[in-house]
Parts: structure tokens; C-alpha cells; sequence
């Protein structure tokens, strides 16, 4: 048994939250143990870069965000990632560095690749084993948020157009991976998602 960096991504109102519940049950009754956390915000001061890059008000430099995701991320990774995946312990995790290279990158104004390379040194190039992209129409992730009747932040104001990017951006990330990669419809039914991603993980478990 070693340890296992699983990744979730995938726009608003994919469904994230949901599977990595079902995961994380599925994981114990594996008998591993596991660390489900989150960017931003895994950390207490990730907490406090939470709030300043998804709830202030007014502008945001586009490189100063992606500094600030960038800075959540190499002391989430240090001091929680690192040292769980060192005690062999599985670490769940909604959003890492493809959120980046999918959010900022879509900007336009910051190229893809020079977002990867910030969170590369940020991390120093920790790679997820497995990363699971629940695949949504943006406009049917925002139609479930407005159902949930969720308050948008920051990110989820941005344009449709915006999200459409985000979402062109994240398969293409896929595509140049496709080992790490497992991209899941995310309008099929929660179980059947949860079957696709457990199917997977469980050959990961056996390579072990
Ligand atoms: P998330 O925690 O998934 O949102 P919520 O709790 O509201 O469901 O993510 C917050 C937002 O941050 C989301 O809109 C995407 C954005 N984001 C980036 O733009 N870049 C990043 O590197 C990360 C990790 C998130």
C-alpha cells in the first residue's frame, strides 16, 4: 500500500462534492484512509486566500489570482498533501492545478502553459495518479446551481462564454493525458458516475 493523489475537476455544479462523498465511502470500506480536501481553501490559511480570491469585491489582477491559487496550493501541498500521501494515506481532492491552467488560462489574458509552470514550482511538480473530470455543458452545471439556489462567487459570475473556455480547456487537458485522466459524462446518473470512478480507482488499488 502506498499512497494515491486523486484529483477531481470539472466546471460548477458538476457533481464534484457528490462523488467525492461516494469515494471516500467506497475508499474506507476498502480499508484505506483517506484525506478528502480541497483548493482553495485545504488549509487555514488557504481559508484566508479562499476568501480573498473568491469573495472580494472589486478587481483582481489577472496574475495576482493565479498568484493567489498558486500560494494556496504550495502550502496546501506542503503541509497536508505531502505529508498524507508520505503516511500512505489516500488524499481526495476537489481542484488542483487543471483548475488553474483551465480558469486562469481561459482568461486569455495568462497562457495555459504559464499557469501549469507557476503551480509546478508552487508544488514542486507533485502529479496527481488518477484524475477524475466530470464532463458538464456549462449551461446545465449553472441551471443545477440556480436550482440549489447557490450564491455565485467571483469565478461562477464570469460569462457563459467564459465557462465554455473552461470546459474546451479542461478536455484538451485530458486528451494530452490521457493516462492520468478519467473523463466522466457527468449528466449520467450519480450511481453511474460513482461505478465509472470506483471501476477506475479500484484498478489503481491493484497496482499497487
Ligand atoms: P469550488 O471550491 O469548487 O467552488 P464551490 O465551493 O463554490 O463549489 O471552487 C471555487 C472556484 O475557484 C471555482 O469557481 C473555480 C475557481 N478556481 C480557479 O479559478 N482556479 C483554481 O486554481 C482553483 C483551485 C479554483
Amino acid at each position: 500500500m502506498a499512497g494515491l493523489f486523486i484529483t477531481l475537476e470539472g466546471g460548477d455544479g458538476s457533481g464534484k462534492t457528490t462523488q467525492a462523498a461516494l469515494l471516500e465511502a467506497w475508499l474506507g470500506e476498502q480499508g484505506r484512509r483517506v484525506v478528502r480536501t480541497r483548493e482553495p481553501g485545504g488549509t487555514d490559511l488557504g481559508l484566508e486566500l479562499r476568501q480573498i480570491v473568491l469573495h472580494r469585491r472589486g478587481h483582481i489582477a489577472a496574475r495576482a489570482e493565479a498568484l493567489l491559487y498558486a500560494a494556496d496550493r504550495a502550502h496546501h501541498v506542503e503541509t497536508l498533501v505531502r505529508p498524507a500521501l508520505d503516511r500512505d494515506e489516500v488524499v481526495l481532492q476537489d481542484r488542483y492545478v487543471d483548475s488553474s491552467v483551465a480558469y486562469q488560462g481561459a482568461g486569455r489574458v495568462l497562457g495555459g502553459d504559464e499557469v501549469r509552470e507557476l503551480s509546478v514550482w508552487a508544488t514542486g511538480g507533485l502529479t496527481p495518479d488518477l484524475t477524475v473530470l466530470l464532463d458538464l455543458d456549462p449551461q446545465v452545471g449553472r441551471s443545477r446551481l440556480d436550482a440549489a439556489e447557490k450564491s455565485w462567487d467571483r469565478l461562477e459570475s464570469e460569462a457563459a462564454a467564459f465557462h465554455g473556455r473552461v470546459r474546451d480547456s479542461y478536455l484538451a487537458i485530458a486528451r494530452a493525458e490521457p493516462a492520468r485522466f478519467l473523463v466522466v459524462d457527468a449528466t449520467l446518473p450519480v450511481a453511474e458516475v460513482a461505478a465509472a470512478v470506483r471501476a477506475r480507482v479500484a484498478d489503481l488499488l491493484t497496482e499497487q
